[in-house]
């Protein structure tokens, strides 16, 4: 069959078979890292929801356990949905979850491991107090209050989390309260609103010192300088503010208010969802994780016997004013990389393609920097592309010249050409900086049909004159291309099904520049990616 295991993954994140969709509570614990996440443990179509568990000692390779909530009351008997696991005072896990009841009503769940000195935390315990949080009040829709955070303690000691929830028919981050994380009482204000959507959900709630790639615990006392960070799924994308948490309104208060939701920062531009982040008390580093679901067809998810994958673990930190996040695999990822290929001073001029040899094109991991000696021919840019990217990518299609760019790389290429990915970036002068389009197009990644292939597409500031140099960095795996643009400052995940893998008739990568000013790849670097062991073994 052309659907085969092939498009498997080789070191991202996937349980051996059926559906899996948001990344659960994850946390560091006792040594090890754990992975929770929703996973129909009978179909590769989403439902019956359960909390399925991986532990790992590196973020690269996990161990398999047993489920780690399953859907066993009359409060989750449709499923165990997303939330989250807090670290408490006496060093006590907890889960919050919400619980669906039997019409998909919800309400926060708790539960505590039965035996918290096993680094593993095995097995989980659902107190008879389930559910601690009702949708009561008004204005609140039983079916649109979901997601809990992972808590956080105030000045007054006392434990906060957010919930998701549609609010008077618009999304709210709710703000909950609680003396001892179990009797949980709601506040009368709201961590955040907004009337330009509706329904957030998996809402993610941290501090970050710009400029700092180290992480902060939330709980840890919060130093002036820290700047706090909202982040919700809506639109089918991850989407965030930056600002400050108040703390004596104890509100999150956004540096800029957006009306129009397309113009919202976005964590991943591309098939990325319900991310979780997370404090790693080990490396002292925040971690976030993110879905990426299949974008072929059902059909095509029954015949692979599995549908979704995680995006990698990445390292999230903000850039030096404050102004947006920055994303990074997790270093980790590195120690997979076999075989390298270093380049130096390749001139690419208009129409040219140099092709990277002597890697596993597969299964890759690639660093480019391309350096465009002169800015002058980068056309105008136009504030109303930033409203539909995709669009913008589309009409910029890799083919078209422009003054400065397309350049970038083309993966996963057939012989002719015929199947292939590219991911680019057109460089625009702006009234007092330049724009720099970063885009995945997967319209020909496939010959196959009845795919989902779509031009994606990011912007972000540059400035020639202090960075000289445009990174791109881009890891094939298989099926999924996940690339960080600009140090990560634009990131898309992308998922694509070419013939040429299944047919094993293998596939070529190249870095190209087709815009009319020459650019120098300065630097470019590229490994063969040896396969993980992830979740191979059951624990
Ligand atoms: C996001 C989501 C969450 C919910 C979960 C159910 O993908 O819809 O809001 O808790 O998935 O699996």
């Amino acid at each position: 069959s052309i659907v085969s295991s092939k498009y498997r993954t080789a070191f991202h994140f996937q349980p051996p078979k059926n559906w899996i969709n948001d990344p659960n509570g994850p946390l560091y614990y006792k040594g090890l890292y754990h992975l929770f996440y929703q996973y129909n443990p009978g179909s590769v179509v989403p439902g019956n929801k359960t909390w399925a568990h991986s532990v790992s000692a590196d973020l690269v390779n996990w161990l398999r356990l047993e489920s780690a909530l399953d859907r066993t009351e009359p409060y989750d008997a449709k499923g165990c949905w997303s939330g989250s696991v807090t670290v408490l005072a006496d060093g006590r896990p907890a889960i919050l979850y919400t619980g669906a009841d039997d019409v998909k009503n919800q309400a926060q769940c708790i539960a505590f491991p039965s035996n918290s000195s096993d680094p593993y935390l095995r097995e989980w315990t659902k107190p008879s107090s389930n559910p601690v949080i009702r949708p009561d009040g008004p204005g609140l829709t039983p079916n649109q209050f979901r997601d809990p955070t992972t808590g956080w303690t105030g000045p007054d000691g006392q434990w906060r989390i957010a919930v998701g929830a549609e609010l008077d028919g618009y999304s709210a981050a709710l703000l909950y309260k609680s003396e001892d994380f179990v009797s949980w009482s709601r506040v009368d204000h709201l961590l955040y609103s907004s009337n330009s959507s509706t329904m957030w959900e998996c809402p993610d709630f941290f501090a970050a010192l710009p400029g700092n790639t180290s992480g902060l615990d939330l709980s840890a006392a919060i130093p002036n300088r820290a700047k706090h960070v909202l982040k919700m799924s809506l639109d089918s994308c991850d989407k965030y503010m930056v600002g400050v948490y108040d703390l004596e309104a104890d509100k999150f208060v956004p540096d800029n208010v957006v009306d129009d939701r397309r113009l919202w920062l976005r964590i991943d531009y591309g098939n990325y969802y319900a991310s979780k982040s997370f404090f790693d008390a080990k490396k002292g580093r925040r971690i976030i994780w993110g879905w990426a679901n299949e974008s072929d067809s059902s059909s095509d998810d029954a015949a692979k016997g599995w549908a979704g994958i995680q995006a990698l673990p990445r390292t999230i930190w903000l850039d030096s004013d404050g102004s947006q996040l920055l994303q990074w695999p997790v270093e980790e990822v590195e120690s997979l990389r076999r075989n390298e290929t270093n380049h130096q001073g390749i001139e690419l001029k208009k129409g040219d393609m140099f092709e990277i040899k002597g890697t596993d094109t597969l299964q890759a991991d690639v660093e480019i920097e391309f350096e465009p000696g002169t800015m002058d021919e980068a056309d105008a840019f136009d504030p109303s592309w930033l409203l539909n990217t995709e669009k913008h990518c589309r009409e910029a299609d890799a083919s078209a010249p422009g003054g400065l760019g397309p350049f970038g790389l083309v993966v996963l290429a057939s012989d002719d050409m015929e199947e292939h990915t590219a991911v680019h970036f057109r460089v625009y002068k702006s009234k007092h900086k330049h724009m720099i389009l970063m885009c995945s197009d997967l319209r020909r990644s496939s010959l196959r049909s009845g795919l989902y292939t779509p031009a994606y597409g990011g912007f972000f500031e540059f400035d020639l004159e202090k960075e000289k140099k445009i990174s791109l960095r881009t890891l094939i795996d298989r099926s999924a291309v996940e690339s960080f643009g600009g140090g990560g400052r634009v990131c898309i995940m992308a998922r694509v099904y070419p013939v040429a893998l299944v047919d094993d008739r293998g596939a070529h990568m190249y870095a190209f520049n087709n815009g009319t000013t020459a650019v120098m790849v300065s630097q470019l670097k590229a490994w063969s990616m040896k396969r993980a062991q992830v979740n191979v073994k059951k624990g």
